[in-house]
C-alpha cells in the first residue's frame, strides 16, 4: 500500500529487444523439437525395416539357370507355390502346375507366362486328396516325360474342420502327407532317370507341436486341427524326407524339407475368429508375415543352389541348415510311418534287403514294362493316356500289384 493507502500498480516496460530476443530463443526450441521428433522417428523407422529385413528373411541370389529342367510344383496356383514357379519359370524351367483347381491354375499360369515370357508351363488336375487323382496325375505325366528333375511338393491344407478326402482319410493327413508319399513314390523312377534331380519337401515349424498317433493316426477319437491333425502332418514330412532320404542313399536323387517362415496366404482360409480379430490379424500379418515371394526364397534354395547338391534328408528355414528336434530325427516311428503310409495309399512294402529299397528298375517298385522310359514305351503311354482313363488305371494297377 502507498501512504496514500492507494496500491501500486508495476509498469512492464515494453524492450523490443529482449522481447525478439524471446522470440527467438522459442522458434529456435520449436525447431530443436522438431529436430529431435525426426531423429527418434527415423530411428524407430530404421528398426522397424530392419526388423521387416529380418522377418522376410535371406533372398536366393545366385543367378544360376536351370533352361529345359523338368519340374512339377504341387499347389502353385497361389501363395508360396505361385511365387516358387514365377522365379523358375523366369529361370527357364519347364514346368508342371499340379493344382485340384483347373481354373485358378489356369490364372497362374497366363500370369506366370506373362511375367515370364517363358511358355514352357503346363495346367495339371492333381487332387492330393484323392489318391486315383494322383495316379492319374502320374500316368499322364510319365506318358509325356521321360525325366524329372526337380519335384516341389508345396500344396498344403491347415486347420480344416474335420472332413474326409475321397479315400476317407482325416483331410490334413490325407493331402499334407498322403497324397505326396503316393506322388512322390510314383515318380522315384523319372527322378532317378534325371539324377542328379531333387525332391523339396514344403513342412511347417509347426512339426514342433506334433507327434505322430499310432493309436489314432486319422483323428477319429480327437480332432484338435491345428495342433493335432496339422502338426501331426508336418511332422509325417519331415519323417517321411528323412526315410526317403536313406532310401535314395547312392541314386543320385536328393530330399529335403523346410519351414518357408510365416507367410502372409490363403493357407488360415479355415481360421474362424471373430470378424475383429480376423482383420485385425490381416493388419498386424502385412508387417509381421513374409511375403509369399520372401517364403519361397527357402524352397528356391533346395531346389536350384548348386551347393547343395549332395544335401539330403535335412531341414531348412530361411535358407539355413537347421538341426531337428529328437521326434523329428526318430527313424523308429519313420519306419513305422513308412509301412502305415505304404499299405494305406496301396503301395507294395518296400524290400527288406534292398538298401535302396525299391526296384532298381524303376523306383518304384512297379514292373519294368510299365515304367520303361524306351521312347517306344513313353509313346506307348501316350497313347494308352490320351484313350482314357482305362489305360492310367493300367498303370496304376501294376505299380500296386507288383
Ligand atoms: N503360409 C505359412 O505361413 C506357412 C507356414 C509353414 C508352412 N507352410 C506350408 O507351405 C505350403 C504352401 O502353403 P501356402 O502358405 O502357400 O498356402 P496357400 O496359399 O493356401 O496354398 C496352398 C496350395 O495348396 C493347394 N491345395 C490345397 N489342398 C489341395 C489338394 N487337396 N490338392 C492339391 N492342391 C491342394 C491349394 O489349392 P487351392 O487354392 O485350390 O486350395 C493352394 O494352391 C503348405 O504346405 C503349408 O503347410 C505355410
Amino acid at each position: 500500500m502507498s501512504e496514500a493507502g492507494t496500491p501500486t500498480t508495476t509498469r512492464t516496460v515494453y524492450d523490443p529487444t529482449a522481447e525478439a530476443a524471446e522470440k527467438a530463443l522459442c522458434f529456435r526450441g520449436i525447431w530443436a523439437w522438431l529436430v529431435l521428433l525426426v531423429l527418434i522417428g527415423l530411428c524407430i523407422a530404421l528398426v522397424m525395416w530392419l526388423l521387416r529385413k529380418i522377418i522376410l528373411g535371406p533372398v536366393y541370389r545366385k543367378p544360376n539357370r536351370i533352361d529345359g529342367k523338368v519340374v512339377i510344383v504341387t499347389g502353385c496356383n497361389t501363395g508360396i507355390g505361385k511365387e516358387t514357379v514365377l522365379e523358375l519359370a523366369r529361370r527357364g524351367a519347364k514346368i508342371y502346375m499340379a493344382c485340384r483347381d483347373p481354373a485358378r491354375c489356369e490364372a497362374a499360369r497366363i500370369e506366370i507366362m506373362d511375367r515370364t515370357q517363358n511358355q514352357q508351363l503346363f495346367n495339371r488336375s492333381l487332387d492330393l486328396g484323392s489318391l486315383q487323382s494322383v495316379r492319374n496325375f502320374v500316368a499322364r505325366f510319365k506318358a509325356e516325360e521321360t525325366r524329372l528333375d526337380l519335384l516341389i511338393n508345396n500344396a498344403g491344407v491347415m486347420a480344416c474342420p474335420r472332413t474326409l478326402t475321397a479315400d476317407g482319410y482325416e483331410q490334413q493327413f490325407g493331402v499334407n502327407h498322403l497324397g505326396h508319399f503316393l506322388l512322390t513314390n510314383l515318380l522315384l523312377d523319372r527322378l532317378k532317370q534325371a539324377a542328379p534331380s531333387r525332391i523339396v519337401v514344403v513342412s511347417s515349424a509347426a512339426y514342433l507341436f506334433g507327434r505322430i498317433n499310432r493309436e489314432d493316426l486319422m483323428s477319429e477319437r480327437k480332432y484338435s486341427k491345428f495342433f493335432g491333425a496339422y502338426t501331426q502332418s508336418k511332422l509325417a514330412n519331415i519323417l517321411f524326407t528323412r526315410k526317403l532320404a536313406l532310401l535314395l542313399q547312392g541314386t543320385g536323387v536328393t530330399v529335403n524339407c523346410c519351414h518357408p517362415g510365416l507367410v502372409r496366404t490363403e493357407l488360415n482360409r479355415h481360421f474362424s475368429g471373430a470378424n475383429w480379430t480376423r482383420n485385425m490379424l490381416k493388419v498386424m500379418s502385412l508387417y509381421l508375415f513374409k511375403t509369399p515371394r520372401a517364403g519361397a526364397q527357402t524352397s528356391l534354395r533346395l531346389a536350384l543352389d548348386p551347393g547343395l547338391e549332395c544335401s539330403t534328408g535335412n531341414y531348412y528355414a530361411d535358407c539355413m541348415r537347421f538341426p531337428l528336434v529328437p521326434w523329428g530325427r526318430d527313424m523308429d516311428t519313420a519306419d513305422w510311418l513308412w509301412r502305415e503310409s505304404e499299405q494305406l495309399v496301396g503301395l507294395p512294402p518296400i524290400e527288406p534287403n534292398n538298401p535302396n529299397g525299391h526296384n532298381p528298375q524303376n523306383g518304384t517298385g512297379a514292373r519294368p514294362a510299365v515304367a520303361a522310359a524306351s521312347p517306344a514305351a513313353a509313346a506307348a503311354a501316350a497313347a494308352a493316356a490320351a484313350a482314357g482313363d482305362a489305360a492310367v488305371e493300367t498303370v496304376v494297377v501294376d505299380r500296386a500289384a507288383s
